[in-house]
């Protein structure tokens, strides 16, 4: 039998060759087989561990020594401050996409005290991170008091959708104020007919999506732990802009006026993406903006309805 301070050691160094934060994955691990949280961690550090568990921990390392991601091995991930089951179905959520999250925020405290009625579209939601942070923050500022934000959400992968129900039922107790519908669809065209009656009546203050957004020639070239992730959550077909160019112009007829669709996109699609917009200025109206990540990359695009 082993401490587990010895066992974080040997497991650091055997990640160290695989990973670029050796320690946290470690700690990750450890908490995951012990059952334990950070902080307990370290006041179990001088104890003795089961054989049985560090034989499961030497287990997951395996795994992860042939390049299998963390998140996937213990089936979860931390997204704005809240922990989002993730699973080869989904996404793993991004640090960047918690802009997005926060560029919906300000959209939505810009909206009038008046606006008691509020509804979301989110495409492509996988583990629900951006839909659920934001109806989670809104809860817990009191925003959705005496006010109504509903949330429509939509993934082609329905395993996806099952994880994003997980994750919404873990994460908000109350959703009376914000309900949630996630939707089996291709884009906005649901895949069961019975929920077309739905979905054609709805009409939206803002829509948000962090699409597929790699130009499929990419695909091969992205870092080993990524190649591990669903394709069709990745590929953005020839340019990279396939799937934005199909929700603006299917979400289109869906959306209010002043409404905005607030979008994750790909760091080198700028150009190409503001050809596609001057093309649609002839027949939409509308102002846009590109906005740069934390790393000073161009990493959204916003683009309001001006009627
Ligand atoms: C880049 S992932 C984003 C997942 C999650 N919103 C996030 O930010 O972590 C894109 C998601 O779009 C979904 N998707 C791909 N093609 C789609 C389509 N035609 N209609 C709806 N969803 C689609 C994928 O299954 C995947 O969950």
């Amino acid at each position: 039998m082993t401490t587990v301070d010895k066992l974080e050691e040997s497991l650091y160094l055997k990640l160290r060759e695989v990973s670029e934060s050796p320690d946290l994955e470690v700690k990750l691990l450890l908490c995951y087989v012990l059952n334990c949280t950070k902080e307990e961690l370290v006041l179990l550090s001088s104890k003795e561990i089961p054989t049985a568990v560090e034989n499961k921990a030497l287990e997951l390392v395996k795994k992860r020594l042939l390049g299998y991601p963390i998140d996937y091995i213990i089936g979860y991930r931390y997204f704005y401050n809240d922990k989002f089951y993730v699973s080869p179905d989904t996404l793993i959520p991004r640090p960047e996409t918690e802009l997005l999250v926060d560029l919906a925020l300000t959209e939505i405290n810009s909206y009038p005290p008046s606006k008691k009625n509020i509804s979301i579209l989110e495409i492509g939601t996988g583990t629900g991170c951006i839909s659920i942070s934001i109806a989670s923050q809104l809860v817990s500022k009191h925003y959705s008091e005496n006010r109504e934000i509903t949330f429509i959400a939509t993934d082609i992968s329905e395993n996806a959708l099952h994880i994003a129900k997980k994750n919404l039922n873990h994460l908000i107790n109350d959703q009376s104020n914000t309900p949630f519908n996630f939707i089996h669809a291709d884009i906005y065209t649901p895949f069961n007919k019975e929920e077309n009656g739905l979905l054609s009546k709805q009409r939206y203050d803002l829509i948000v999506s962090n699409p597929p957004y790699i130009p499929s020639s990419r695909l091969k070239d992205l870092p080993s732990l990524v190649q591990h992730e669903p394709e069709i959550a990745l590929d953005g077909g020839k340019d990279g802009n396939s799937l934005i160019k199909r929700i603006v112009e299917e979400v289109w007829p869906y959306t209010k006026n002043n409404s905005a669709f607030i979008l994750e996109i790909y760091e080198e699609s700028e150009n190409s993406l503001r050809e596609l917009l001057n093309e649609y200025s002839k027949n939409y109206n509308f102002h846009y903006k590109f906005l740069p990540d934390l790393t000073g990359r161009i990493r959204f695009l916003t683009l309001h309805r001006t009627k």
